[in-house]
């Protein structure tokens, strides 16, 4: 799969200082119960942000809970539409896209969850679920090919070829991340949104799967947006470090910058709510 692998064919001619992805001025409002006298109400879940990611880059997004995370992740995918702002990707906003373009920017564009039963339908074995994409983007011109290709994903993600035709529920929650790992990598993204991809996994298993995604990053030259309330598992996989504060992003910078030199309260105070060194790898 390596040899076909087309991660970066999407949008305008890649040029090569030109970021994968660029977050501008987004801010998300969530309409919430209309007060008295009816007058709507809203809370700014994501303020202004703006941010941006080179090729092959991790950018983690921390801050505590409710602070936005997830909501811009979600924008990142275009699931959701941003109040204002833009969001490009290779250099074309999401608003200018449609039809193929659009779909192209599905394929692109992949996630990683938390909670893998979020990511993995149940009633689908190992095999449905790794060739699903592939069919909806025409990858593969036969199921013996596709077959072949699911094949070399598990092998990617150090899983037995046996795995392909059993069941998510079968697998303990490491396996099953990496089988939802799989999964986003098998219609060949460039770009993977791991949202607290390790927080659900037992301590041992949580640097196993850090260090198969560092290990695919650099086999696939993905670029990750990690988002992640733990600064130590940050520190493990990204390059830098955007801390958002009540929606706002308050610090963004190298990650051994942002580590070594806090320069708001609120990162001192994340960073001295984490675990110590060893414990919550
Ligand atoms: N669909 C929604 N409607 C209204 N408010 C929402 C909605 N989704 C999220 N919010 C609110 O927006 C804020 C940001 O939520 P979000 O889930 O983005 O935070 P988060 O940083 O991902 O938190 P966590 O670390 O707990 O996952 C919170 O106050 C949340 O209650
Ligand atoms: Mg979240």
């Amino acid at each position: 799969m390596t040899s076909s692998y087309r991660g970066a064919d999407v949008g305008t001619a890649p040029i090569e200082s030109q970021p994968v992805l660029q977050v501008r001025g987004v801010t998300k409002r969530y309409p919430v119960r209309t007060g008295i006298l009816g007058r709507k109400e809203f809370h700014t879940a994501v303020d202004n942000v703006s941010l941006s990611v080179q090729s092959g880059k991790t950018l983690a997004v921390v801050g505590e809970s409710g602070s936005g995370k997830t909501t811009l992740g979600l924008m990142v995918l275009d699931l959701l539409q941003p109040t204002s702002g833009e969001i490009l990707y290779r250099g074309q906003p999401f608003s200018s896209r449609s039809g193929s373009n659009k779909r192209a920017l599905r394929r692109e564009m992949q996630v990683v969850f938390q909670d893998p039963y979020a990511s993995l339908n149940a009633r689908l074995t190992v095999r449905e679920a790794l060739t699903e994409g592939m069919i909806i983007h025409k990858i593969g011109d036969s199921a013996k090919e596709r077959e072949g290709r699911a094949l070399d994903l598990l092998q990617h993600v150090s899983l037995p070829p046996e795995t392909l035709d059993r069941y998510p529920h079968e697998f303990s929650g490491g396996q099953r991340q990496r089988i939802a790992i799989a999964r986003a990598l098998s219609v060949e993204p460039g770009f993977i949104l791991l949202d607290e991809p390790t927080s659900a996994l037992d301590v041992s298993v949580q640097s196993q799967v850090l260090n198969l995604l560092l290990k695919l990053q650099r086999e696939f030259n993905l670029t990750y947006l990690f988002i992640s309330h733990n600064l130590e598992v940050v520190s493990y996989l990204a390059d830098e470090v955007a801390v958002m504060e009540k929606g706002r992003i308050v610090e963004q910078g190298p990650v051994d910058d942002i580590f070594d030199r806090p320069a708001q309260d609120y990162t001192h105070r994340l960073l001295a709510a984490i675990p110590r060194i060893g414990s919550s790898l």
